[in-house]
Order: C-alpha cells, then sequence, then structure tokens
C-alpha cells in the first residue's frame, strides 16, 4: 500500500516541492505590499516574528504528522481521535476554496505570458495599451478567462496525474530554481535603473506614520499563514511523502526562511522598477498586472523581454503552489477509496478534483472582480467574490487550522514526545528543541490572536 501511494525520491525534491507550494502568488504581491502599506520595515520585523513563533512551529508539526501517519490529513487527523478529523476537512474544503480564485489568478498570468510571447514574435497587442486598459479587458472577458483558467487546471492536472515522484517532484525540481534565476535577472534590472533607490526606501525604512501595531500584526499572520501554506493540511499531505530519513525540524527551519527570502526578493523585483518609473505602488491584482504592465512599457525595446521573464516566473510559481493544492484533495480521495478496499486510481481522482475545483472557479469568473454584482449579498466589507473566496480560506479555515495544529501539539498531553518520536526517526537531530519546547505552548495563544483580528479586519473593523 505504502508502495502505491508514492514518495519523494530525495530531500532535495521535498524541499523544491515544499519551497514550490509555499513560494506562490501570496509572495509576489501579497508579501511586498502589505510591507510597504504598513511602516516597511517594522511589518517585516513583526512578520519575521510570527514565521519564528507560530510558522517554524506549525510547519513542523503538520509535517511530522503528515509522515508519521503516512496519510492525508482527514485520516492523518483522525489518528488522534475521531473528534479532530474536522481539523482536516477545513483543509479539503480550504483546497477547493483557495483554488476558486487562485486559479482564476493564475490564468490571468498565463494570458500575460502568452501575450508578451505573442509580442516578442511580433504578433502581439499587449503593448499596443496601458496597463489598465489591457486589465479591466482581459477580467472583463468571461470567454477568455474561461479558457485561460481552464488551461491552468488542465497544466496542474497534469503534473499532479504524473504522481510523487515523476510529476510534482520531477516538476519542482526544475521549475524552483529557475524561478530563482529569473527573479534575479529581474532583479538586476530594477536595481540598476535611476531612480530605484526609493523603491527600497519604500521597503525598508520605518515608516511610523503607516504603522499600527494591531493592523501590522493580523496583516503579517494571514499573509505568514497563506504564504506557507500552513493551517490546511497541505504540509500534511507532502509530509506523508516523505522518506524517513528526511531531517523534519531542519526542514522546518529550511521552508520558511527559502519563502521568507523569496518575498523579500519579489519585493527587489517590484519595488525599485516601479519607483524608479514614478509609479504608484498601489497592492493586489493592480499591482501585478497593470503596473508593472506599464513597468514593462517604460523600459522600451527590452520591455517585452522583461514582461515575458517576469510573468513566466509568476506563472512557475503559481503553478507549483497550485500542484500542493490539488494534491490535498487527490490524496484525501486516494486514502478515501484505498480505505474502501479499492484500488484508487491517481489519475482518475485528479481528474475530478480539478473539475470541481474548476467548478468553484466559475462564480469567480463571472463575477468580474465585482463588476457583475453576484457576490453582493456577501457578509464581508469588499463585495466581490475573490475577497469572499479569500475570507473563508485565510480569514476562517487556515488560522484556525492553525490553532488546533498547534494546540495538538502544545497544549496536549504527550504532543511534544510525539513530535519527539518522529523528528528523532533514523538518528535525525531535533534542531533547537529547547527552544520549540516553549515556543509551541504559545503560538496556539497567538494564533487565537491572529484569528479573532483578521476576522474583524474583513468586516471593516
Ligand atoms: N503559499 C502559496 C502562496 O503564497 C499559496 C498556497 C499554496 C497555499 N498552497 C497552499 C495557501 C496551501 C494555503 C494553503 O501563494
Amino acid at each position: 500500500m505504502e508502495k502505491e501511494r508514492g514518495h519523494f525520491g530525495s530531500n532535495f525534491g521535498f524541499l523544491m516541492a515544499a519551497i514550490g507550494s509555499a513560494v506562490g502568488l501570496g509572495n509576489l504581491w501579497g508579501f511586498p505590499y502589505k510591507m510597504g502599506a504598513n511602516g516597511g520595515f517594522a511589518f517585516l520585523i513583526i512578520y519575521l516574528a510570527l514565521v519564528l513563533l507560530c510558522g517554524v512551529i506549525i510547519m513542523t508539526i503538520e509535517m511530522a504528522i503528515g509522515r508519521k501517519t503516512g496519510k492525508s490529513p482527514v485520516y492523518a487527523l483522525a489518528t488522534f481521535g475521531k473528534r479532530w478529523r474536522p481539523v482536516g476537512w477545513f483543509g479539503v474544503g480550504a483546497s477547493f476554496i483557495i483554488m476558486g480564485f487562485y486559479t482564476v489568478i493564475c490564468g490571468w498570468v498565463l494570458r500575460y505570458v502568452v501575450d508578451y510571447f505573442m509580442t516578442l514574435i511580433g504578433q502581439g497587442t499587449i503593448t499596443s495599451v496601458d496597463g489598465v486598459t489591457y486589465f479591466t479587458s482581459a477580467f472583463g472577458d468571461i470567454t477568455l478567462n474561461l479558457i485561460y483558467t481552464l488551461l491552468a487546471f488542465v497544466i496542474t492536472c497534469v503534473i499532479v496525474m504524473g504522481g510523487i515522484q515523476k510529476g510534482i517532484e520531477k516538476f519542482s525540481k526544475v521549475a524552483m530554481p529557475a524561478l530563482f534565476v529569473m527573479l534575479i535577472v529581474v532583479i538586476i534590472k530594477g536595481l540598476t535603473m535611476e531612480g530605484s533607490a526609493e523603491g527600497l526606501e519604500f521597503m525598508f525604512t520605518f515608516k511610523s506614520e503607516d504603522f499600527n501595531f494591531f493592523n501590522a500584526l493580523r496583516t503579517a499572520g494571514g499573509q505568514m499563514m497563506f504564504s506557507l501554506s500552513l493551517g490546511m493540511g497541505a504540509l500534511i499531505t507532502y509530509g506523508s511523502y516523505m522518506t524517513k530519513d528526511s531531517n523534519i525540524s531542519k526542514n522546518g527551519w529550511i521552508i520558511p526562511i527559502a519563502d521568507t527570502i523569496m518575498a523579500l526578493l519579489s519585493g527587489l523585483a517590484i519595488f525599485p522598477a516601479l519607483f524608479a518609473l514614478d509609479m504608484d505602488p498601489s497592492g493586489g491584482p493592480g499591482l501585478l498586472f497593470m503596473t508593472l504592465h506599464n513597468v514593462f512599457d517604460s523600459m522600451g525595446a527590452v520591455g517585452p523581454i522583461f514582461g515575458f521573464v517576469f510573468y513566466v516566473l509568476t506563472l512557475i510559481a503559481a503553478l507549483s503552489s497550485m500542484i500542493s493544492l490539488v494534491e490535498v484533495s487527490t490524496s484525501h480521495f486516494y486514502d478515501y477509496q484505498a480505505s474502501k478496499g479499492k484500488t484508487p486510481s491517481r489519475k482518475k481522482i485528479t481528474f475530478w478534483v480539478c473539475l470541481g475545483m474548476f467548478i468553484i472557479s466559475l462564480p469567480i469568473i463571472f463575477d468580474k472582480l465585482g463588476e457583475s454584482g453576484i457576490f453582493s449579498w456577501v457578509p464581508i466589507k469588499d463585495k466581490d467574490g475573490l475577497d469572499f473566496y479569500d475570507f473563508i480560506a485565510s480569514g476562517v479555515l487556515m488560522p484556525l487550522g492553525g490553532v488546533f495544529l498547534s494546540a495538538l501539539i502544545g497544549w496536549r498531553k504527550g504532543g511534544m514526545a510525539y513530535l519527539d518520536d518522529e523528528i528523532r526517526v533514523h538518528d535525525n537531530k531535533f534542531v533547537a528543541r529547547g527552544f520549540f519546547n516553549v515556543v509551541v505552548k504559545i503560538t496556539p495563544a497567538i494564533m487565537i490572536v491572529v484569528l479573532f483580528s483578521l476576522l474583524l479586519s474583513y468586516f471593516g473593523l
């Protein structure tokens, strides 16, 4: 049974897949913007503190639970008793909801990749209009969005169908290093433009007038959970494919550090160029699509090349994250069928999971970022589908998952012994165990504060 389920071929392969899951759209547009808008350097310090006090802890816990049980979230958590099962279900539900909006955004990225490519071969239209006009027509065009979203699903589906080693690991081992190199190329271009220093200033100076501790704490908390793919079982799932000789506790540091570095590098890729060209650093889709489009346009002849490279790297980052989201549900239904005594077909399950996720994404496509008003009934501040899906996943399910998962080890009897047992298998070292032993007790409390303050923010409080 174990063999059929699949496993990663090496710890490097696991790391690339896990870092691939973490590094995504959240890093590219979420982190740099949130940092700039919340006091710059002060936000960074709070973010780093949360990564240390919650991120590393929850990440390690998830991997340990996954590998020890060798199961997907629902079944893995059921080993602690039936009442823990819902925490696993949150994860499966969250994977559908996150994919429901994430893939639509990935579809836009795909469209930019294709258009810049066409421009490079002299056939494109993207450089003939400004960023705002182009993006507005992009999200308003339902047919094209259906096509590109579907395409993003097909690519993800094919990779996940390939299995752990021949699909996910193989893709991640090539894609992640490539992403890194492309990011460096874009950064060098940005930093060598005249006036780029202002962008560094935007990110790294402490701006007390923009800083509010409470706001920074909840923004950083939500960002940290989302960016590290925590609280919904993605790392339980990947952990279940990890071999016993991998050092979980070392990986629990490497992944968050790599993700944070990539988030900072994303800022370096975006802001210096943006400020050099005197553009407005407003966040969200606006930044990633409209503003950056204008940035590439103003670079002259080399613009389309950098545009192409930038959106390809964004595409890679998004795809490797989507793979992990699909795998959470694929492995769930795989384990479900196996538990019923059937011989599961990974390909079939992946197909149905992706189809289901595509259906969940339809309302977001038809919503046109709130323009159509089909989400006007939602009880949150922003009346659009993207924010509503994001609210359910990042505002409720993921932080809640974080509370339960950290409490499971930190507050439950025998929690630390459980970790010790799994981490130290094969004589692996438990890195900074003393630190972990103390902090794991306060992680649930911090997560509760993050959860409630984050909830308030969605209602505009
Ligand atoms: N971490 C990814 C990002 O920053 C998104 C993501 C991938 C994710 N897998 C996840 C978020 C699982 C939450 C849970 O873009």
